[in-house]
C-alpha cells in the first residue's frame, strides 16, 4: 500500500516537472545515404523507380555479394508476389539482370 502511494507521488511530481520544462522538440533526420550502384543498364533506372518505394537501398546493398541471377530473380519475384510491388514483367527482368551484374 505504502509503495503504491510513493509511486503515485513520483508520477505526479514527474508529470509537473515534465510539463514545466516542456518545449517544442525539433530534430533532423539523417539523410538517406544508401544508393543503388549506378550502371549503364536499363535495369538501374527501373530499380531506382521500383525498388526504393517500400524500403531503402540498404536491403539490396546488404545481401551477400555475387549471389547470382537466380537469387536476384527470386528476390524480385518475391517483392512482386509476396509484397505486392507493382512492377511489370519487363521491368522485373531488367532489374534482376542489373542486380545480378552489379552486386
Ligand atoms: C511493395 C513494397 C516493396 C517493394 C516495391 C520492394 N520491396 Fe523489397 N521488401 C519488401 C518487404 C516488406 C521486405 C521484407 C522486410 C523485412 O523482412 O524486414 C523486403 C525485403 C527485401 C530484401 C531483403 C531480403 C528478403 O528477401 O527479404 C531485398 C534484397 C529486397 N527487398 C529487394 C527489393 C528489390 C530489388 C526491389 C525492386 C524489384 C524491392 N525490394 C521492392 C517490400 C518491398
Amino acid at each position: 500500500m505504502r509503495k503504491a502511494a510513493i509511486l503515485i507521488a513520483t508520477i505526479l511530481a514527474g508529470g509537473s516537472v515534465g510539463s514545466a520544462l516542456a518545449k517544442p522538440l525539433t530534430y533532423v533526420l539523417p539523410d538517406e545515404t544508401a544508393e543503388l550502384r549506378p550502371a549503364k543498364h536499363p535495369g538501374f533506372e527501373a530499380a531506382q523507380n521500383n525498388c526504393l518505394a517500400c524500403h531503402s537501398a540498404d536491403y539490396v546493398l546488404t545481401q551477400p555479394p555475387k549471389s547470382g541471377p537466380g537469387f536476384w530473380q527470386a528476390t524480385v519475384t518475391k517483392m512482386v508476389k509476396v509484397y505486392r510491388a507493382p512492377i511489370d514483367e519487363a521491368d522485373a527482368k531488367a532489374i534482376s539482370d542489373y542486380l545480378a551484374q552489379t552486386y
